[in-house]
């Protein structure tokens, strides 16, 4: 591995808008980025678009667009979504770039010149929708496993990647590394499919021109996929910039939903071999989004545009929704009314709540200044050890990539908190002249647990973070801190000035 923490989401096909599904990989991809960075690791986080195929095609012919004039005007939809998301991307890949392109027609045409690729005749079953052939026991009631639509029959001349050459040397891999296919569940799928039948990949179309070109043979574009996959590399500088990509690749993690975990955990080691390239360290294939016990899809119709939530839940709301409710790895219904509750339970009760009432008895007793804990210890201990725990469960969370378990770790935190104030009841003590070093000691450990707190939901939720973190004044930037340093006990100096900010998460009407 390299000193740079790389990780990647899919790059999405643009036949059309994104919808909540889509956006549910890349918060979360965005959340380890986030977290890596806050670790003071150099990170590359790169999304994209995936812009060849049949599928986008389709999907120009259907608007009477060229399919290049097409992506050109759909492709602001994409980035304006991250960017609504907070997503804090280094890059952005489209595979029409040259910078894609080219190295990607170089690296076909090696494994071409090595005979990994040879002339063959195909006939099948494909999927538009998923741009795969399936084989006819794959089939559900003889439609496509995904879309539950009708396959076409294709028989044409292709070319074909000695995919099956590498069965041994891709079983020795997941032997060797069982962290290569996550989770468990996906990785014996995985083991399974390549233990079985495995066959070699139709890697050239004719019946269409909308691809990279094949370069030595012109009647061929490139299948979508062997195109596609390739981004990972192209955007780091493969065949471009070779000192950048050697500082950048191997990637550590490729997330990507299930839908898609062959492609990369088969076909992409696969070709990464016949190039001689080295493996990325992890594909980690979460579940699907459901509506009504179906994957949520534009072909069935059902894809929600995430500004139909942003606008109900703040984009705070929306990213810690999807990152919490469902333990990443499996699949999860979506519910507007589900989303509703935990965003008043968990948001503007427990977290919302306990910031305001901290920041007004600041305010109050304190004229907004950090008092000086007093000498000798008190109930806060237990919350001093807490925080400690907290703060190296949530690490340990992240990089195991439990994204739910990392955040329930932080509300088990907000949850003692809550608890000390009612135990300590700082309002009473504000009430007795001679208890003024127990309010100290209460606020000085209530607005520390704050600044602790503001750090640890920072890769979540960026601007209730920030927010936080000039309410509390505390000095340095946000974005400088560093864990786990700053996640120390003390950290905030009393004679900081705290000032009453907004709600941080106003409470819905449901
Ligand atoms: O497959 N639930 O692109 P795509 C959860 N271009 N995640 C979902 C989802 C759902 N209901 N629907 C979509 C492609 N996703 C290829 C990828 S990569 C080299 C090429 C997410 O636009 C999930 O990450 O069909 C899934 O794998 C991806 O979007 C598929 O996006
Ligand atoms: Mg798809």
């Amino acid at each position: 591995m390299t000193d740079t923490f790389y990780i990647t989401t899919p790059i999405y096909y643009v036949n059309d808008v994104p919808h909540i599904g889509h956006a549910y990989t890349t918060v979360a991809a965005d959340f380890v980025a986030r977290y890596h960075r806050l670790r003071g690791e150099k990170v590359f986080f790169l999304t994209g678009t995936d812009e060849h195929g049949q599928k986008v095609a389709r999907a120009a012919e259907e608007r009477g667009v060229p399919p290049q004039a097409w992506t050109d005007q759909i492709v602001p939809r994409w980035r304006e979504v991250w960017e609504a998301l907070d997503i804090a991307n280094d890059d952005f890949i489209r595979t029409t770039e040259d910078r894609h392109v080219k190295p990607v027609q170089k690296l076909v045409q090696q494994l071409y010149d090595q005979g990994d690729v040879y002339l063959g005749t195909y006939e099948g079953l494909y999927c538009v929708s998923c741009e795969q052939f399936y084989l006819e026991d794959e089939l559900i009631d003889g439609m496509c496993p995904v879309h539950g639509r009708p396959v076409d029959r294709v028989e044409e001349e292709n070319y074909f990647f000695r995919l099956s050459a590498y069965r041994d040397r891709l079983l020795a891999h997941y032997e060797a590394h069982p962290e290569f296919v996550q989770p468990e569940e996906r990785r014996n799928e995985v083991v399974s499919f390549v233990g079985g039948r495995l066959q070699d990949l139709s890697i050239s179309r004719t019946s269409f021109t909308w691809g990279v070109p094949i370069p030595w043979d012109s009647r061929h574009v490139m299948y979508v996929w062997v195109d596609a996959l390739q981004n990972y590399i192209t955007a780091a500088g493969f065949g471009s910039d070779e000192e950048r990509f050697a500082t950048l690749w191997p990637a550590d993690y490729h997330f990507v939903g299930k839908d898609i975990i062959r492609f990369h955990a088969v076909i992409w080691p696969a070709m990464l071999m016949a190039a001689d390239l080295p493996l990325p360290g992890t594909v980690f294939a979460h579940g699907w989004l459901l509506v009504g016990g179906e994957k949520m899809s534009k072909t069935k119709l059902t894809g929600i545009h995430p500004s139909e939530l942003l606008k109900d839940f703040g984009v705070d709301g929306y990213r810690y929704h999807f990152l919490r409710e469902v333990p990443f790895g499996q699949d999860g219904s979506f519910s507007w009314e589900s989303m509703a509750a935990r965003y008043n339970a968990d948001l503007a009760n427990d977290f919302g709540n306990l910031a305001s009432r901290v920041l007004a008895m600041l305010a109050s007793y304190f004229e907004g200044l950090v008092p000086e804990p007093p000498a000798g210890v008190g109930p806060e201990q237990d919350l001093i050890k807490l925080s400690a725990e907290v703060a190296a469960r949530f690490d340990e969370r992240v990089l195991a990539v439990d994204l739910s378990g990392a955040l329930a770790s932080v509300w088990e935190f907000v949850g003692a908190v809550n608890r000390y104030l009612v135990d300590v009841a700082p309002w009473n003590l504000a009430k007795e002249a001679d208890r003024l070093d127990d309010l100290r000691r209460c606020l000085y450990a209530s607005a520390e647990a704050l600044r602790i707190l503001a750090i640890l939901i920072s890769p979540v939720m960026p601007r209730a973070a920030r927010l936080l973190w000039d309410d509390l004044g505390v000095a340095g930037h946000l974005s400088e801190q560093r864990v786990p340093t700053a996640l120390e006990w003390g950290g905030l100096q009393p004679g900081t000035r705290t000032r009453r900010g907004e709600a941080l998460f106003p409470r819905m009407e449901t």
